[in-house]
Parts: structure tokens; sequence; C-alpha cells
């Protein structure tokens, strides 16, 4: 076991991209976080948190993640790295707040810009896409560097508090997100990849047909993993681009 734990959570790839291009500068293992939840860290002297912006804020499994992690020794540095498309809100802070109720202390929350998973009303530039990809190893080891040096950083709340807020408004919907708005078209063979991929648990195959459950956490895993492009959101998403980045092997991350 290594000193640092590297937790990521990804569901198209940009936050196992971060994990493992920073593991290049830290060494650590490569934790992925569906799989440990509820699982002891005390043995970690470092834990670094990667986890994507959603609506401002963090997804619910890393929520129930940060809920499950034991106490921890005083010693023990915590950093979180955001994984973001171009909009956090007061993310930093709300995510310091939410650790600090569960008794976890950050020294620091970094960024790292990748290409936008959201893209169910409209995709990203390409241009854009290409440029994020190439400029990313950067923007990582310099997060990386940072946290080698144990730097500590004052977060503080920013006038777009109101944007995180509106996260916490609306979870009590977020379960529901794919059974109400993904349509399965007629080229789905069922081949069960999504349900296997769901890092949520939230499908299941029975009766010949893809069901969603209630426990969704509109991670876009399936919409844009689907080998058949088969899960869609209205007709406006048919045909349209999928995206998973480019430079992983998805099917390693639950190694
Ligand atoms: C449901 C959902 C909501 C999102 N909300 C935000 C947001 O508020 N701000 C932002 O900058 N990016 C947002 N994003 C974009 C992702 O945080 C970003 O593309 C990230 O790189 C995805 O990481 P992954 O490929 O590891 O899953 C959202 C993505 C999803 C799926």
């Amino acid at each position: 076991m290594a000193d640092v734990a590297i937790c990521f959570f990804s569901a198209t790839g940009n936050g196992f991209y971060i994990a493992k291009e920073m593991k290049k500068y830290i060494q650590g293992d490569l934790l992925y976080i569906p799989k440990i939840i509820g699982k002891d860290l005390s043995e970690y002297k470092k834990i670094i948190i990667i986890t994507p912006i959603y609506l401002f804020a963090i997804p619910n499994i890393v929520k129930r993640f940060i809920n499950s992690i034991p106490k921890l020794s005083n010693d023990t540095k915590v950093y979180i790295v955001i994984n973001y498309a171009g909009l956090v809100g007061n993310a930093s802070y709300y995510i310091k707040s939410f650790c600090a109720k569960k008794g976890v202390n950050i020294c620091a929350v970094y960024k790292v810009a990748m290409p936008l998973t959201y893209t169910l009303f409209a995709e990203e530039l390409q241009l854009v896409v290409k440029r994020l990809i190439k400029t990313s190893p950067k923007r990582v080891k310099k997060v990386a560097d940072k946290i080698n040096a144990n730097q500590q950083m004052k977060i503080r709340s920013n006038c777009f508090a109101f944007l995180s807020k509106l996260h916490d408004k609306t979870e009590w919907k977020w379960g529901s997100f794919a059974k109400e708005k993904f349509q399965v078209a007629a080229s789905c063979d069922l081949c069960g990849y999504c349900k296997k991929i769901c890092p949520a648990e939230n499908i299941e195959i029975k009766g010949g047909k893809v069901h969603f459950k209630e426990q969704c956490i509109s991670c876009l895993a399936c919409y844009h993993r689907c080998p058949q492009k088969s899960i869609n959101c209205g007709h406006k998403t048919i045909g349209r681009k999928r995206y998973v980045n480019p430079n992983v092997n998805l099917d390693e991350m639950y190694i």
C-alpha cells in the first residue's frame, strides 16, 4: 500500500485521465470511488479526491464517499481536485463545508479544466475539446507539484454561492433523471454494457428491455458510452457525437 490514495470518480474518462497523470508525479494507489465507499483509508498519509463538478457542486456518489470516510488522523492531508468544464460557481467552498461537516478537513482545492460532458443540449466545439485535451497534462502537473509541496490554501465563499445552492435544491430530482429523460432506441442489442458501467447500479435489463431505476446520479456514462449510441435524451441527441476522453481506456478504470 502506498502512502497516498488517489481517489477519483469519472463517468467519461476526464477524471480518470487526471488521476492517471497525477500518478506519474505522486506515488499513490489509484482508487475508483464507487468501489471504495465505506473503506477504511486511515492508513494513508495523504488523500487526493478527484471529482467532476455537477451543477456547481459534486456528484452524489462523491458525497456518499466523503460521508463514508471513517475518522482520519489530524495528520492526514486531504486535497480536492475539481474536474470541471468552465463554471464552478462556489464549488470549492461548498466542498470544503461539506467535508468539514463530516470531520474531513481539506488542505486545498485545485481546479483542472476538461471538456464538457453535459452535452444533452449542445455539443462543445471540437476545437475547444481538442485544445483542452492537448493542454491538460500541463495543468495536472502544476496541481501535482502543489500537492507534492503540501501547499495549504484559504478557501473562501464567493458571490456565486447561489449557483451551488441550486444543486442542493434540485438534488431530490436527480435519482429519476435517466428514468424520466432517457429513451432507448430500437438499435439497442441488450449487450448490457450500460448496466456494467453504471456507477450507481441504476440500470437493469429485464423482459428484453433496459430499465432505469431511481438512483441515477446523472453522470451520463450510459449516454456517452453505449456502443450503439442507443440511449438518447429526446430527438435532439439522436446522431449527436458522444464524448469519452480519448487518452484513457475506460475499462481499466474498474481494475
Ligand atoms: C450532470 C452534469 C452536470 C455538470 N455540471 C457542470 C457544472 O456545473 N460546471 C462545470 O464546469 N461542468 C459541469 N459538468 C461537466 C463535467 O464536470 C466535466 O465535463 C467533467 O470533466 C466530467 O468528468 P468525467 O469525464 O470524469 O466524468 C457537468 C457534467 C454533468 C454530467
